[in-house]
């Protein structure tokens, strides 16, 4: 039996302009996985089950384009060898799916780093971030690359599409609550009309773009010079200018504003927004209070998360 995990992610700053070169802020949530186990089985063949999404079929049963086939097709022939045979493939997570946290990114990781220990293989970071970085095209269309490079390397990140991993060295710890609307939410949706809007209107979105890019770049130097509570504003800014962009939704609008009300130095959707969840930065003592007034207005859970 072989095993491998991946945690999710959020997206502190940069969401959506990333996907047009400007950097981006992620780091990854540990307190939600994606889990994957490999055991021998009797049948020949390999089996794919996923219980959550009523998945239990034989490998070549599935379309080239079926996500997780997909990673296990695109995995075996990057390592290089004969595929197994009669091995059942179980895929289990906690991250909620089309919610912004990187579900799909999560489970392309622990599946290619399950296969890459069952078959005694060692595969970089780098070539595992770039293979599910082709499984997050079949899901979101055109990816920025943001989501499997943070899981993968499973660090805070700032990340440039296309560029090398630059790691965002966190000097002050501080606190997350994430706050879920519960309604799902795609991003290959959103990502799709802010193109067509870029499309119609070119200035407007540039400028858009990059003021979240300089929003970004002050995040980081707040963040690697150790204040991180100065960058609260900064949350509700980048939350304005996305919903200037009509990705956010009321009901990420209303999360937003109670966890201000409750004592919140910032907050922002984060992810493709239209729904999945929001996160606020909070000073110490108040994550209880922020996740409790997160219940209250209608979350239907909060994760406080730590980023160090
Ligand atoms: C999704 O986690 C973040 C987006 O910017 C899309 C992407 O970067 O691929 C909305």
């Amino acid at each position: 039996m072989t095993k491998a995990s991946a945690p999710g992610k959020i997206i502190l700053f940069g969401e959506h302009a990333v996907v047009y070169g400007e950097p981006a802020l992620a780091v990854p949530v540990t307190q939600v996985q994606a889990e994957v186990r490999i055991d021998k089985i009797f049948s020949p063949g390999i089996r794919l089950n996923a219980p959550s999404i009523q998945l239990n079929e034989k490998l070549e049963a599935l379309a080239p384009t079926h996500p997780l086939a997909a990673t296990v097709r695109n995995t075996l022939h990057a390592l290089e060898t004969e595929p197994p045979s009669s091995i059942a493939i179980l895929i289990r997570s906690s991250i909620p799916v089309a919610s912004g946290l990187g579900s799909g990114a999560a489970v392309s990781v622990a599946i290619i780093r399950a296969l890459a220990k069952h078959m005694k293989k060692t595969l970089t970071d780098e070539q595992v971030s770039a293979l599910a970085f082709e499984t997050e095209k079949l899901y979101h269309g055109t990816p920025s690359g943001i989501d499997n490079t943070v899981i993968t390397y499973a660090k805070p990140v700032y990340f440039v599409k296309d560029q090398p991993i630059e790691l965002l060295h966190v000097k002050k710890a501080f606190a997350i609550v994430i706050g879920d609307t519960g309604v799902p939410a795609s991003t290959k949706e959103s990502v799709r009309d802010v193109r067509v809007q870029h499309h119609k209107k070119p200035e407007r979105y540039e400028t858009l773009f990059a003021a979240i890019g300089s929003i970004v770049k002050t995040a980081r130097q707040l963040i690697e010079s150790g204040m991180p509570e100065s960058f609260g504003p900064l949350m509700d800014e980048n939350h304005a200018l996305l919903r200037s962009m009509k990705v956010s939704s009321p009901e990420l609008d209303n999360l937003v504003e109670a966890a201000r009300k409750a004592g919140a130095l910032g907050a922002k959707m984060s992810g493709g927004g239209r729904g999945g969840n929001m996160i606020a930065l909070v000073p110490p003592g108040k994550s209880g209070a922020v996740s409790r007034a997160l219940k209250e207005a209608g979350a239907v859970n909060t994760i406080v998360t730590k980023v160090a």
